[in-house]
């Protein structure tokens, strides 16, 4: 039977959420990959007690996380009835609509029929009463903002959610939404766009919108699926998320037009006596706007590694401009 280690808040660093109440994990667990039903029920009962153990109380879903879709919802419920049962009120869970889940016009965007539906299908799945935070997973460019933003609202007010938030709107569409959310008195309190030293776009137009709204921003892919630690330093591993089948977003061609970038990156980051993946998530929570940084793991132990991040969160400018330098090779790589 699990019991958490006592001393696991002594280490994490918790980060206020924009002007909200509540506070999140700077490191955050995603369980798009390594909890479907292809995945060792025993090894993601290890990754979830261990990110625990170490003052992770940020754990992020989805509908559609799997494979097969809904799978990860699934096991974290058995999770959750389990030996997480006791824990449920020092968590903070997750989950999302909007990308494609079920057959048919309502199984995917952000009609209120389909966020409705999807979360309560997810409820039912994690055998929760609630989560804390309900995402729009994507903007629906077809479906009115307005009825997007009082699905989320009613998830509130029926007591499903806590909090809602956005992932992938642009800086122009979140000016919208908020707009509408507090016209509403939605506690719209986060939006979680992908993050990482190859993908800066947020920077330059969605933070600068988060900051003036008092918003913040919880970054996914912190680690580029993996590319940005040491795994690849050497060829590409045979269990790495580049070669495994069930894992169509990150490609082997991807590594290999990374891995130079990747290879001066890994330098800069001994320098600092840092891993890889350390120094990658320090760096993407030196903005401020960044409550929290989301990670996957395939093994506890990269848990182990990435939350050493926190040991060393600050950067010298002339890091920072080396890295800067680095990364700007990088961009001329288009994809
Ligand atoms: N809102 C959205 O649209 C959206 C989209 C994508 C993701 N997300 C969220 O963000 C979460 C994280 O995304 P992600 O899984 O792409 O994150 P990531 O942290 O960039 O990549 C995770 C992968 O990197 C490798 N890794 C992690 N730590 C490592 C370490 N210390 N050393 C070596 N390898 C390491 C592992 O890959 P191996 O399997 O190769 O070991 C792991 O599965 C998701 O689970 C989800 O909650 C949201």
């Amino acid at each position: 039977m699990f019991s958490a280690n006592k001393e696991r808040y002594d280490n994490m660093v918790y980060n206020r959420v924009g002007k909200s109440g509540l506070k999140l994990s700077a490191l955050g667990l995603g369980l798009w990959h390594n909890f479907g039903s292809v995945d060792s029920f025993e090894n993601q009962k290890a990754i979830i007690h261990e990110a625990f153990d170490k003052g992770i109380t940020y754990f992020d879903l989805a509908n559609n996380y799997g494979p097969v879709p809904g799978s990860a919802e699934e096991n974290f419920g058995k999770i959750m009835a389990g030996d997480m049962k006791a824990y449920r009120d020092e968590m903070i869970i997750s989950s999302k609509a909007g990308y494609e889940m079920w057959a048919g016009p309502y199984g995917e965007w952000g009609s209120k029929k389909s966020i409705i539906a999807s979360a309560d299908q997810s409820l039912k799945r994690m055998g929760l009463d609630y989560v804390d935070i309900f995402y729009s997973h994507r903007f629906d460019p077809e479906t009115p903002l307005e009825e997007t933003a009082r699905a989320l609202n009613q998830l509130v007010i029926s007591g499903k959610a806590l909090y809602v938030g956005i992932s992938n709107y642009n800086g122009e569409q979140t000016k919208k939404i908020a707009k509408i959310f507090t016209d509403l008195g939605t506690p719209f309190i986060i939006s979680q766009p992908q993050y990482n030293m190859f993908q800066r776009g947020v920077e330059r137009d969605l933070f600068p919108v988060l900051e003036q709204l008092d918003k913040a921003a919880v970054g996914f892919s912190s680690l580029a699926q993996g590319l940005l630690t040491d795994k690849y330093l050497n060829g590409i591993p045979a269990n790495s998320r580049a070669h495994k089948s069930t894992s169509p977003f990150l490609s082997e061609t991807q590594v290999d037009e990374t891995i130079a970038t990747v290879k001066q990156l890994n330098e800069v980051a001994s320098k600092r006596g840092q891993t890889l993946a350390e120094m990658a998530l320090a760096w993407n929570l030196r903005n401020p706007v960044m409550a929290s940084v989301l990670i996957g793991a395939s093994r506890p132990d990269q848990i182990d590694d990435n939350v050493k991040a926190l040991d060393n969160l600050s950067f010298s400018d002339e890091e920072l401009k080396e890295i800067d330098l680095i990364l700007g090779n990088q961009q001329k790589i288009d994809w």
